[in-house]
């Protein structure tokens, strides 16, 4: 399965892929996480996106597709995959597309997270993430005062706030989410792969509501179009529109006649025509 996890920032992207991949075992691709560890290693892909992070940007579409074509030719993605985080815009979905379409393994789902913006802010505030697995954790799931830590080894250092979760670039992440990645929306919807659900109900009921999709059948092509999801071919402009912008008058192509009139028609024309004398002779028909 090959799935794409869209919505805002704090939407429950990461929580929610985090547990597909133990509920499916596919493994989760973040391009956020895979950004944050190259900027911690200092290779030159995390030198060049640190300034974008931290300012609530997107990272250069070249650096994010290399990384992306990279994980992409590993291994373990053979089995399918859950993308967190990418596409983020209306050319790295066209650049997934095309990467997908060459190896004839095209995307399975595109599910959007859909949580209300009030609800989004206080879970970025409230967000803590273990720096050793990256398991993601919120201070308003605990008691207050009490100490939140990694429940996956009592090893792991304490839980930490990520770097661009203050209030300045959390503002440019959600703008930027509107003006590029929102789109995102109608493009996976004309292609008959969008499904959305709400997301801000408890992670568990997320989870159940998320898996009901990704194992609900694909609806079938008719059923697209009944919805508007699929593009039909553009219609003819009518006469009288093409007189006005042309000046020429167009005479209105009769329309085709449907099977029932066609038949009836035919039934007219041969009841005009006269029979034929046939000539019995022992069974067969001489004409
Ligand atoms: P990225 O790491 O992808 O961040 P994001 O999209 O802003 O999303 P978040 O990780 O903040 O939220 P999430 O939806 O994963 O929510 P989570 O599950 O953690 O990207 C960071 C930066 O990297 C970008 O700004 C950009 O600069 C760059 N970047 C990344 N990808 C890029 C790309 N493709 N192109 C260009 N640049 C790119 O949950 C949030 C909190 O809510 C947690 O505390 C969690 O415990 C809690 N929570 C989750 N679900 C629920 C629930 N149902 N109820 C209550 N609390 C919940
Ligand atoms: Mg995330």
């Amino acid at each position: 399965m090959r799935i794409v996890l869209l919505g805002a920032p704090g939407s429950g992207k990461g929580t929610q892929a985090q547990r597909l991949v133990s509920r499916f075992g596919l493994p989760q691709i973040s391009t956020g996480d895979l950004l944050r560890a190259a900027v911690a290693k200092g290779t030159t892909y995390g030198v060049q996106a640190k300034a974008a992070m931290d300012a609530g940007q997107l990272v250069s579409d070249d650096i994010v597709l290399g990384i992306i074509r990279d994980r992409l030719a590993e291994p373990d993605v053979a089995r399918g995959y859950v993308l967190d985080g990418f596409p983020r815009n209306i050319a790295q979905a066209q650049a997934l597309t095309t990467m997908l379409g060459e190896i004839g393994q095209p995307l399975d789902a595109v599910v959007q997270l859909e949580v209300p913006y009030g609800e989004i802010v206080k879970r970025i505030a409230g967000r803590r993430t273990c720096p050793a697995c990256g398991a993601i954790y919120n201070i308003h799931d605990v008691p207050p005062g009490s100490v939140l830590r990694c429940t996956n080894s009592p090893d792991h250092p304490p839980l930490v706030q990520r770097p661009d979760d203050n209030e300045a670039t959390v503002r440019n992440r959600l703008e930027v989410y509107e003006q590029k990645t929102r789109p995102l929306i109608d493009h996976y919807a004309a292609q008959g792969l969008l499904r959305t659900i709400d997301a801000s109900a408890a992670p568990d009921i997320v989870t159940q509501r998320l898996i009901a999709v990704l194992l609900r059948p694909a609806p079938s092509k008719a059923a697209r179009r009944k919805a508007g999801a699929m593009r039909r071919p553009a219609a003819r402009k009518k006469p009288a529109a093409r007189k006005a912008r042309t000046g020429v008058k167009v005479k209105r192509a009769r329309p085709k006649p449907g099977k029932a009139k066609r038949r009836a028609t035919q039934r007219v024309a041969r009841s005009k025509t006269p029979r034929m004398k046939v000539k019995r002779s022992r069974g067969r028909a001489r004409r």
